[in-house]
């Protein structure tokens, strides 16, 4: 039996093995999609420590694999999964990838990101080189895979295994360069050409995920929306201008959602499902988790506005930590789900002494929570400074919570504002605490007019964004490539 796949993607979680956020999501779902629609996908992936097996048998296949230059000896355990049909390569070396958390513990990133990452996409190409003919397509995501174009780049110069090797790069989150020492590049294995300021150098430092946008056949990031604010400098991050000069190769591609396991007609997490025609059970979930988090049960008449979402500048929770004594001057409740920067979790919890009974803060990583507080709340707060795509929005219209959030990116790509006849949301212009504030008392007095409410949440939950559609676009862009797929 041959070993090879027409199309690899290369990322650093994918659930339910790993997740840190949307990114897991995304890998969680759209392989798996295109597989469906008859396409041969594999992905390869780091084995963690914390890793969890999601039930997926694993198998060993290779137990010492070199990696090679730039540390000679090294070598990685290679396991594959079969999650439902698609395969997962999992990368090994303990060393690296065995530790209580991703990337960062709360004092700040692992001191050895750079050199961890460099390992994983090393290994990765290693592991391709391995198979019986090239995929047509390898597809990168995020800075920790983003040396994997960068590396087929160049090997396609001398090894004509490569040589009809599309590769394809999506941003998921600009603000997330992995950007390092420049020593760092002289030990990555990549030629002193890539040193240059249309390659890996910025600003005297390597940078990452500037690698694979320089060297990728493709660019690709997951709304139409972001694809337009990351050529300029206020959404940029600095490489507005490598993206400006790559803007024929960059696209906006919306991610879907998984509504397998993202909805309240079947999520295995609810005490009770319901559906657009039949919103009694919402309100069943609503007196549940009030209970569960020992809120007010006075709360199960009056509008609760929840928020999931990393506890950073990026998602706007500061916006909501300075309305709060606004807000809650509203007969309302909150309920905050999320981990992140320490000053946030610490400001929140504090502020539930304020509020008895009707503010409700966890901290940490819990998916059940979130798809109960999705189903609980009225009213789904997303207040982010900028959003690539956002997925937890998507979520919130699906189990008919309205969201209020900003006009950004994938945010303004995936909700109708009111008062249009087709709302399933509310926009504000700009992540200010007092727009911020405005639009969530626009909320409030709809949600007081139960059958407008109702309607609003009904179109909300008909909503789809599905991967089908994503997958799609992604296969006509592989096409275009020259993929013979
Ligand atoms: P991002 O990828 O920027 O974090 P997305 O909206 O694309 O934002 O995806 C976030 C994903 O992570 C969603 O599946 C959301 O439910 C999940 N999530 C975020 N924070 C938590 C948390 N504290 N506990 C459980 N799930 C969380
Ligand atoms: C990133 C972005 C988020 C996006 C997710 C999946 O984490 O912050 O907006 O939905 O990636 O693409």
């Amino acid at each position: 039996m041959q070993f090879k796949h027409k199309i690899i993607y290369v990322a650093s979680e994918i659930f339910p093995f790993s997740k840190t956020g949307g990114l897991g999501d995304v890998l969680g779902a759209l392989p798996s999609e295109l597989r469906q629609m008859g396409q041969d996908v594999a992905v390869i992936t780091p084995f963690y420590g914390r890793l969890s097996t999601g039930g997926y048998p694993m198998r060993l296949l290779s137990s010492s694999m070199h990696v090679g230059y730039p540390w000679a000896p090294i070598t990685a355990e290679i396991y594959v999964s079969d999650y439902d049909g698609l395969p997962v390569y999992f990368i090994q070396r303990g060393e690296y990838f065995d530790r209580r958390f991703y990337y960062n513990t709360h004092q700040g990133e692992y001191f050895d990101n750079c050199e961890r990452f460099i390992f994983f996409c090393r290994a990765t190409v290693e592991w391709a080189r391995r198979m019986d003919v090239a995929p047509d397509i390898i597809h990168a995501h995020d800075w920790q895979a983003s040396l994997v174009p960068a590396f087929i780049h160049f090997q396609r110069r001398y090894d004509s295994f490569w040589s009809k090797t599309k590769t394809v790069q999506t941003i998921h989150n600009l603000a997330f360069q992995g950007r390092y020492a420049s020593r760092l590049f002289w030990e990555s294995g990549l030629p002193a050409e890539a040193w240059n300021i249309n390659g890996a150098e910025f600003w005297g430092d390597f940078n990452m995920l500037k690698s694979g946008i320089a060297y990728a056949d493709l660019v690709t990031t997951v709304s139409p929306s972001y694809a337009k604010e990351i050529v300029t400098p206020k959404f940029g991050c600095g490489l507005e201008g490598i993206l400006s000069s790559r803007a024929t190769d960059l696209k906006g591609i919306l991610n879907g959602a998984d509504y397998s396991v993202w909805s309240p007609t079947s999520d295995r997490y609810l005490p009770c499902k319901y559906t657009p025609e039949n919103l009694s059970g919402k309100k069943t979930c609503k007196e549940h988790l009030i209970y569960e988090l020992d809120l007010d049960p006075k709360l199960i008449d009056r509008p609760v506005l929840g928020f999931i979402g990393r506890l950073r500048r990026q998602k706007g929770i500061d916006l909501l930590i300075s309305i709060m004594p606004e807000l809650m001057k509203e007969d309302i409740g909150v309920i905050v789900l999320g981990e992140g920067n320490l000053e946030f979790e610490a400001r929140l919890q504090e502020m539930v002494e304020d509020y008895p009974g009707r503010l409700a803060v966890r901290v940490g990583y819990t998916e059940d929570l979130a798809h109960r507080i999705q189903a609980a709340s009225d009213i789904f707060l997303m207040p982010s400074r900028y959003e690539p795509c956002g997925l937890t929005q998507m979520y919130s219209l699906k189990f008919g919570t309205p969201p209020v959030a900003t006009a950004v990116g994938g945010l303004r790509d995936t909700i109708v504002s009111y008062p249009h006849g087709d709302a399933t949301g509310f926009i504000f212009p700009d992540a200010d605490p007092d727009m911020f504030f405005g639009a969530i008392k626009q909320a409030l007095a709809v949600w007081d007019r139960t059958e407008e409410w109702q309607e609003m949440q009904r179109r909300a939950m008909r909503t789809t964004y599905s991967w089908a559609e994503s997958g799609q676009h992604y296969i006509e862009s592989y096409r275009a490539l020259g993929a013979q797929i």
